[in-house]
């Protein structure tokens, strides 16, 4: 089944811990945590000491997107600061295939992220390795965007790429989400809908969060009944 991951970008940080408990309270399972440079994207957020912290309050699968130029120096330390999950950008990694080999041999889920204008056919030698790929649906750097309109028919062929090739790789979503289109992503395809200000922005994001997920799930069903 499909599933919404609160991204705490748009979270309180001076209450990250609770603002944590109330997704999971809700029945959130997995924590989207996104890492920015400030130089592959223009802004700033957190970096391992604060997974780290985030590590010591919940159980949840922590799913680190790091939006980071060279990753190939760092993706590998946020596995030992509490990550389960490591997605790092396809247009920053030199050594993608390195990176990716090295995230699982710690024990890691590897993820390759793409950017809104990198074409979905760039990933056909790495996409057997990887365990899911982000699709960037806004261009990275913010919370509270526009959803880019050509987002979910790259899904769409994402999806026939993975089915074609018969492989098992997740397909996560990530900007511009929220209850108006969480079922449209998940009859495109994606497995994993990634959404900040649609949850923490709300004024109930325990509700916001159950309304998302209850979307999600009716519309697998719906599609799951198709086939
Ligand atoms: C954007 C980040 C997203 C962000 C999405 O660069 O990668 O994870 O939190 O925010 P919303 O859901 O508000 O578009
Ligand atoms: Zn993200």
């Amino acid at each position: 089944m499909p599933q919404v991951a609160p991204s705490i970008l748009s979270a309180d940080f001076a209450n990250l811990e609770r603002d944590i408990h109330l997704v999971e309270e809700a029945g959130a399972q997995i924590i989207h945590v996104d890492v920015m440079d400030g130089h592959f994207v223009p802004n700033l957020t957190i970096g391992m000491l604060v997974i780290e912290a985030v590590r010591k309050v919940t159980d949840l699968t922590l799913d680190v997107h790091l939006m980071i130029s060279n990753p190939e120096t760092m993706a590998s330390r946020f596995v030992d600061s509490g990550a389960d999950s490591v997605t790092v950008h396809y247009e920053a990694a030199t050594h993608l295939d390195q990176i990716v080999s090295e995230l699982k041999r710690k024990g890691a889920r590897a993820g390759v992220a793409l950017n809104p204008h990198t074409p979905v056919t760039v990933l056909e030698e790495i996409l057997p390795s990887c365990d899911q790929v982000l699709l960037m649906s806004v261009n990275p750097g913010y919370g509270g965007q526009t959803i880019i309109s050509s987002s979910f028919p790259k899904v769409r062929k994402l999806k026939d790429q993975i089915s074609s090739l018969g492989l098992d790789v997740r397909i996560e979503i990530d900007g511009g989400i929220g209850e108006d289109n969480t079922s449209d992503a998940v009859r495109a395809g994606v497995d994993i809908i990634v959404a900040g200000s649609a949850i923490f922005a709300a004024e109930d994001p325990a509700a916001a969060f159950a309304a998302m997920q209850s979307a999600a799930n009716e519309a697998a069903r719906d599609t799951r009944s198709f086939v």
